[in-house]
């Protein structure tokens, strides 16, 4: 199976701001209701039995909160967490160390799981089926297996998108959740709880104007937020409203579908390159000199959910709410 490398452009200053405003309850957590409610059930189930929680995939678009979810599911769990993920784990002996420290009813947070290799993979196999390891002792006719148990842990997957993972570790997940884009009334929300703890001035109309530019995307209401702080506070008296919010996206180069640089950039060259498409994704991916991974899960998800391109069985086409978008 194809895994590719999914650049999402994280920047330290994300991740940063996301820990510092990160949501530690499911109470304080806003949106993705349908979610909150299943595992809220779960949860208390697990605890009532005090068993710990059947592994759970988490899949979407990068920035809407996953790994959020994951500390959270720990808090309320009483548990720790540990937090890796696909690419940092290289060899089955690396994956059998962090399963052996875990205490026990420890959540193993693991991002980026399609990007696991096949060896690491398959040691997780019996770890999440039956909490143990198998272990290589002994050289060539001497070689023997043997069993070592773990304690009960629950695995919490996260990844772009649930088909990127293979089947047998896909069907060992007890759980699965789709996370979808939030409403802008959510954002709205999120934003005015961010700029409470960032001590940012907002009115809720800027808020709104914010949200209304962010993908559906919390990270990156979060991370224009600063932006926009930045901008009212240089240019004005700190405040921001909906007017200053508009004027420093515009800067940005934010449109008032939040799509930025990028996303117009393939719009256009559908467009006008490929004559609206159909055209595939590696050809897109070349005449643009993005990853087409990249294109598939972080730009295209936004783009279909919102009318601007079509996915047909011969390529993508931009929509006609694309081309007057563009003026085209
Ligand atoms: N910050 C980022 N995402 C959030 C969410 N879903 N709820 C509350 N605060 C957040």
């Amino acid at each position: 199976m194809e895994k590719r490398m999914i650049t999402t452009d994280v920047t330290e200053e994300d991740i940063r701001i996301e820990s510092g405003l990160r949501p530690a309850s499911l109470s304080e957590y806003i949106g993705q209701d349908k979610i909150k409610n299943t595992l809220r059930i779960f949860i208390e189930a697990a605890r009532q039995r005090k068993d710990t929680l059947d592994h759970v995939l988490l899949y979407g678009p990068p920035g809407l909160g996953k790994t959020t979810l994951a500390c959270i599911i720990a808090n309320e769990m009483d548990v720790g967490i540990k937090i890796t993920s696909g690419p940092a784990i290289e060899k089955p002996g690396e994956i059998a160390a962090i399963l052996n420290n875990l205490s026990p009813g420890d959540v193993l947070f693991i991002d980026e799981i399609h990007r696991l290799n096949r060896q690491v993979e398959e040691v997780l196999y019996p770890a999440m089926e039956d909490f143990a390891i198998d272990i290589m002792i002994g050289k060539g006719s001497a070689a023997r297996s043997i069993r070592l148990d773990l304690p009960r842990f629950t695995l919490i997957g996260a990844t772009t998108r649930a088909g990127l993972l293979t089947a047998p570790l896909r069907d060992r997940f007890g759980v699965v959740q789709h996370m979808d884009f939030y409403t802008e009334r959510e954002l709205q929300a999120i934003l005015l709880r961010s700029a409470q703890v960032l001590d940012v001035q907002i009115d809720t109309r800027g808020a709104l104007e914010i949200a209304r530019r962010s993908r559906g995307t919390p990270r990156l209401a979060n991370r224009m937020l600063k932006r926009v702080r930045d901008y009212a506070q240089v240019r004005y008296q700190g405040m921001i409203t909906s007017d200053i919010a508009r004027e420093a996206l515009d800067l940005l180069e934010v449109d008032r579908y939040g799509l930025d640089r990028v996303d117009r950039l393939i719009l256009e060259t559908i467009a006008v390159k490929f004559g609206g498409g159909p055209v595939g994704l590696d050809t897109l991916s070349a005449a643009i000199g993005e990853d087409s991974g990249t294109i598939e899960d972080v730009y295209e998800p936004f783009l279909i959910k919102n009318g601007f391109i079509n996915r047909t069985p011969k390529g993508r086409v931009v929509t006609q709410h694309a081309m007057e978008h563009l003026g085209l």
